[in-house]
């Protein structure tokens, strides 16, 4: 038979849809090409899988060899695609049995040697490929990451011979045995560590109970930065299909994925000077950014207002949807970018007002210009603002901390956690205004407390429905069906930047 089919896959953002691969040969001069839209990498495969046949002992085909890529429309990038593009050759020329090709997909870039080279994204290839009911060869540099999708039937190689002989019957490859993945990881920054900052602290486990999106303000080295960082350790624990959206997004990132990251919630700290594609996503083959990086965990942005306000306006979609879209001439692709963002900003230029010492000399118009940096639409998407002031040296000095452990924080968390599931079937900061007030009934008491603080500090209704949110979750932290005065109270003592500049 002079066709082969074989299945490979694409990579469109963390999608991997099925790519048929027909290799035809014909009469006519010995030539070689390859049709449906292929990208640059991909046509260079065309040498790279010439040299590994002919350096493995097989005969490169002296036919006219057409390669289709179907679907013809579905961009196609890089080596992926080479190991596919041999094996269809080989079995077209009859060199391979061709027969039993349909149960399998190959995915993998060849070296001229005909080595395997690993290739990005395998998590989206492997869940797709067990979902089809097919095997997966794959690189064998590949096989940790993909042996994360339990159940997935995996066969790693480091070598075309080595599958050639799989194929022909002769020496069968082992599968990969899929990783445990129900381990819980550990978290290294441990809350013990922060002395002092008790409201802070208690605004911290605020945020992580409800999801609520988080800004802190204060002066240089009063622990913002510490706090943040110790966020991801005390939310509930990721579910399977959590982690393993996490880790097919850092597997399809420039970075690649890390296996000591496995179900560790993502906290992602850009600098200031990121452009919008670091932050959003973006190239001529979209790759996710730090918000999609930051997916089911925290973005942290330190120093708000020194980020371009250009940029900082690009996230105010996924606030809302959870998602991001790219659009590029070529492609468009859409990334889950569901993260909590926590930020912090110094309270003027200098950093010190209303310390103490008073050392800050900044005046007032500065300072509010300097706040004017992050727009209102951004603010309004932050649910908590705090000050987290200068702690004395006693505190800071104490030998030993009386802090609570992360551990300790966490049980709390996780109670409030079930508490909003079972009632909202998601977290309080996620309500819309008609699940607000289903879910977030008030009693006289508190409607008539709630408009004398909208008159006092003149809110928005906006604010107003961050407000009742935020108690609800401290309702739900005191294991409490009820909101309560005390717990607007308490909810509206964290509005910091509604109020006016001191
Ligand atoms: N509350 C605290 N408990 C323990 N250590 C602290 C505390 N606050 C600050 N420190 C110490 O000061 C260092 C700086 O803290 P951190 O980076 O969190 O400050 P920051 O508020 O983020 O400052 P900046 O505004 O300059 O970014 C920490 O590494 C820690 O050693
Ligand atoms: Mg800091």
């Amino acid at each position: 038979m002079s066709i082969a089919i074989v299945y490979s896959r694409a990579q469109i953002g963390i999608q991997a849809p099925l790519v048929t691969v027909e290799v035809h040969l014909s009469r006519g001069l010995p030539s070689l090409s390859i049709v449906g839209l292929p990208e640059m990498a991909v046509r260079e495969s065309k040498d790279r899988v010439r040299s590994a046949i002919m350096n493995n002992q097989f005969e490169f085909p002296l036919r006219r060899i057409t390669i289709n890529l179907a679907p013809a429309d579905l961009p196609k990038d890089g080596g992926r695609f080479d190991l596919a593009i041999a094996i269809g050759i080989l079995a077209a020329s009859g060199q391979l049995p061709s027969n039993s090709l349909k149960h399998f997909e190959f995915i993998g870039e060849l070296a001229l040697t005909g080595k395997l080279r690993p290739v990005r994204g395998l998590i989206p290839v492997a869940r797709a490929t067990r979902a089809a009911g097919r095997e997966l060869v794959l690189p064998g540099e590949n096989s940790a990451e993909a042996s994360l999708v339990g159940a997935a039937r995996l066969l790693p190689a480091d070598h075309l011979l080595q599958i050639c002989a799989h194929l022909s019957g002769k020496t069968a490859i082992e599968y990969t045995l899929p990783t445990r993945t129900d381990c819980q990881p550990r978290y290294e920054k441990d809350l013990a560590d922060v002395h002092g900052q008790a409201h802070a602290r208690r605004a911290l486990e605020i945020a992580a109970a409800g999801r609520h999106n988080l800004l802190m303000l204060g002066p240089p080295g009063t622990g913002k930065t510490m706090l943040a960082e110790r966020l991801p350790g005390i939310l509930p624990p990721m579910s399977e299909e959590e982690a393993l959206e996490s880790a097919a997004l850092a597997s399809i990132s420039s970075q690649g994925f890390r296996k000591e990251l496995w179900r560790i919630r993502p906290f992602r700290h850009p600098h200031h000077t990121a452009s919008a594609v670091a932050l959003v996503g973006g190239g001529s083959q979209p790759r996710p950014g730090e918000i999609s990086l930051a997916h089911h965990g925290v973005l942290f942005l330190d120093e708000l207002p020194e980020f371009d306000r250009r940029v900082l306006e690009v996230l105010r979609e996924p606030l809302e949807s959870g998602r991001i879209n790219i659009s590029r001439a070529v492609q468009q692709a859409e990334f889950p970018a569901s993260f909590q963002l926590v930020a912090a900003m110094n309270p003027c230029p200098c950093g010190y007002l209303g310390d103490a010492s008073g050392r800050c000399h900044c005046s007032e118009d500065r300072v509010r210009r300097y706040r004017q940096r992050v727009s209102g639409p951004l603010l309004d998407r932050i649910d908590i603002h705090i000050e987290v002031p200068n702690i004395t040296r006693e505190i800071l000095q104490a030998s030993k901390s009386e802090s609570e452990s992360s551990h300790d924080v966490r049980q709390r968390v996780l109670a409030a956690w079930d508490r909003q599931l079972a009632r909202n079937g998601k977290s309080n900061q996620s309500l819309n205004n008609r699940e607000v007030e289903r879910f977030c009934v008030l009693d006289k008491g508190c409607r008539n407390f709630l408009e004398e603080v909208m008159r006092q500090l003149q809110l928005s209704a906006r604010a107003m429905h961050r407000i009742i949110k935020v108690a609800r979750t401290i309702s739900d932290l005191q294991s409490e069906d009820k909101i309560r005065v005390q717990h607007l109270a308490e909810a509206a003592g964290y509005r910091r930047l509604d109020r006016e500049i001191s």
